[in-house]
């Protein structure tokens, strides 16, 4: 059974106070949600204890944005595993495109992250993706395949999720259709030993579109940015019907 997981990615957003706000006014909305979709919030370094304390024995679970590959030592600006499992971080997002376009993220760098992950017990949820022009120079699949290719180098596959998020669709209000995103993320499927891997589709979902994104076959969660910023939309979102 592939599990459904619903994450907020919160990127540069949101300061401590802020992050209570939110998760208080978030809670009561999913008191009847089903138990069985696993709810996310991957949150800014210096919100992750607040958030640890507040989401202590709620069915809400915690991801960082980050993880270095090394135990300790002289990486100013990095964060350790053990730095994040102290503070109760289940998930961490890795390779997200933001990361390799604008902190020269490589392929390599992710293979080292990813497994650093999973040495410290935490849950990678590994980001691909293509450009729009690789898209249109109709390189999608090569690109995607590629990436997996490098990215899991000796990855354990029990303990990962795997989001499609085509960078055009990024925060531009565009999002990938969703019979494509189903289509791509079955391509990433075939890649995988473990077909039973969580596969979420990322870019500008939003309330009006989670319905149809959700029901896709291959589809089997989303990652959010813009809409996981308001409690309601976000809400709206892991609500879906
Ligand atoms: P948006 O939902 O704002 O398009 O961001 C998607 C994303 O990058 C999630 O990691």
């Amino acid at each position: 059974m592939r599990k459904i997981i619903l994450a907020g990615n919160w990127k540069m957003h949101k300061n401590q106070a802020e992050s209570l706000d939110f998760v208080q006014a978030f809670k009561p909305e999913i008191s009847n949600t089903d138990e069985t979709r696993e709810i996310v919030f991957c949150v800014p370094f210096t919100s992750l204890t607040i958030m640890s304390k507040n989401l202590h024995g709620s069915k809400i679970r915690l991801g960082a944005q980050n993880i270095h590959w090394a135990d300790e030592g002289a990486y100013t600006g990095e964060i350790s595993g053990s730095m994040l499992t102290e503070i109760g971080v289940n998930y961490v997002v890795v390779g997200h495109s933001e990361r390799r376009q604008y902190f020269g993220e490589t392929d390599k760098t992710v293979n080292l992250r990813l497994k650093a992950a999973q040495k410290y017990g935490i849950i990678p949820i590994l980001c691909v993706g293509e450009t729009k022009a690789q898209r249109d120079a109709e390189e999608t699949e090569s690109i995607i395949i590629n990436q997996l290719q490098q990215d899991l180098v000796d990855v354990d596959q029990s303990s990962l999720v795997i989001a499609y998020e085509p960078i055009w669709a990024i925060g531009s209000g565009d999002t990938c259709e969703s019979k494509e995103a189903n289509r791509v993320i079955g391509v990433i499927r075939q890649q995988l030993d473990n077909k039973n891997v969580t596969i979420q589709y990322g870019g500008s979902v939003k309330p009006n579109n989670i319905d149809e994104i959700m029901a896709q076959p291959e589809i089997d969660g989303v990652l959010v940015g813009g809409a996981s910023l308001d409690p309601s939309n976000f809400a709206r979102i892991v609500n879906y019907q």
